[in-house]
């Protein structure tokens, strides 16, 4: 039988419940399905950092390299390690390492689902570069602690980078509903921004059949408020998708609800998938982490790996389960009986 190896990262917080209940989903879902799903357990985590002084070993990307998939769950104990550390120390190497360059992350609301606006009717594509631009990691801080200490953070945009997650975005478009918005803040940065428009225009020419439109991320902020219904396929550098796409959780009804994968296309490394949220420290061990974005998150797994009527009964399960207003209002439901929920809704 077709067996899938499976890294299982649950990290920080909320992050173990999650992936346990998102676990028992894919086991549940596998069963019957004619595949089966082989999970290893990695314990790298903040806590792993104060056993170990790292937050994983030194060939950890080399481990991972090794598996279909990897799901995570979150990264970040800030109470314990400094986020800077924790996440530069697992999760942004990750992505970067396996050239994950695509996060991709639906905003739309599951059925039964009330969100804060008055429309319901959007269906959101988020695609965030993921491996460059202001996470690119390049800079210092020098004469630290002096009056005259300097920080320099430099974002780097490249040719390759911009074009393949542009280009990305355009057949993503293709295959929806054939509009893409291309996010940047060209008005202001006059440099990146305005190199990432030039792109995109350049790109435009091949995809006549995509209506593109860019906008400055300012103005799309209040777009996803105000007309989310206009929106189809939106394209963004890593910060301001990083950004926008907790906008786009708190529109489909919270950070419980938001999905996503971070995707390497060119399929020369293992992809990641996890919740757009947090280790919710504030609410970690209440047991009422919703395991919805994680589901999804594992849901968008199956896809990848070509197990797509596997993900559509997760998917078909999760709507079923918020039809019955179960894990759609956060902190009303325990993580247990949302997970319980979709588990009955499979069989
Ligand atoms: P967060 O996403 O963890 O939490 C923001 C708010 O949303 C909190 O009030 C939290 O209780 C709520 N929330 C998040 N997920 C929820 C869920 N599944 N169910 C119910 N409520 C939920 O963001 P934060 O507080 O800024 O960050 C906390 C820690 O997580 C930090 O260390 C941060 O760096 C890290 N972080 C990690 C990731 C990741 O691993 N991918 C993503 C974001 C933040
Ligand atoms: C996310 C998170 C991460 C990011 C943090 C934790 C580094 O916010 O996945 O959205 O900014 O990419
Ligand atoms: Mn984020």
């Amino acid at each position: 039988m077709k067996t899938y190896s499976i890294a299982i990262i649950a990290g920080d917080g909320i992050g173990p419940a999650v992936i346990a209940a998102a676990w028992e989903v894919l086991q549940g879902v596998a069963k019957g399905s004619g595949f089966i799903l082989n999970g290893t357990m990695l314990p790298w985590s903040c806590a792993y950092y104060q056993e170990n002084g790292a937050m994983m070993p030194a060939d950890g990307i080399e481990t991972l390299r090794g598996f279909d998939a990897i799901l995570l769950g979150a990264v970040g104990w800030p109470a314990q390690v400094p986020d800077a550390v924790s996440l530069h120390g697992l999760l942004l190497p990750i992505r970067r390492a396996f050239d994950q360059y695509a996060n991709i992350r639906p905003h739309r609301l599951l059925p039964g689902v009330q969100g804060p606006l008055k429309t319901e009717r959007f269906d959101i594509l988020c695609i965030r570069e993921n491996t460059e631009g202001e996470y690119a990691g390049a800079g210092g801080r020098i004469h630290q602690g002096t009056p005259h200490e300097v920080a320099v953070e430099t974002a780097v945009f490249t040719r390759r980078g911009v074009e393949r997650i542009l280009r990305f975005g355009f057949e993503q478009a293709r295959a929806r509903r054939g509009r893409l918005a291309s996010v940047t803040k060209s008005n202001a940065q006059k440099y990146s921004m305005v190199f990432w428009d030039d792109i995109t225009r350049h790109l435009a020419g091949e995809y006549p059949d995509v209506v593109v439109t860019s906008y400055h991320v300012d103005a799309m902020a209040a777009r996803m408020v105000t007309a989310p219904e206009s929106l189809d396929v939106v394209v963004a550098s890593n910060l301001f998708g990083d950004i926008l796409t907790d906008l786009g959780a708190a529109i489909q009804g919270g950070l419980g609800l938001a999905a996503s994968a971070n995707i390497n296309p060119d399929r020369t490394a293992p992809s990641m998938f996890e919740p757009v949220h947090g280790s919710a420290p504030d609410i970690a061990h209440l047991g009422i982490a919703n395991p919805i974005a994680a589901i999804w998150s594992s849901a968008m797994m199956l896809a990848h790996l070509g197990e797509t009527a596997a993900a559509d009964r997760i998917m078909m399960a999760l709507a079923a389960t918020t039809m019955r207003n179960i894990g759609t209002v956060p902190g009303k439901d325990r993580t247990e009986a949302v997970t319980a929920a979709v588990l009955s809704a499979l069989s």
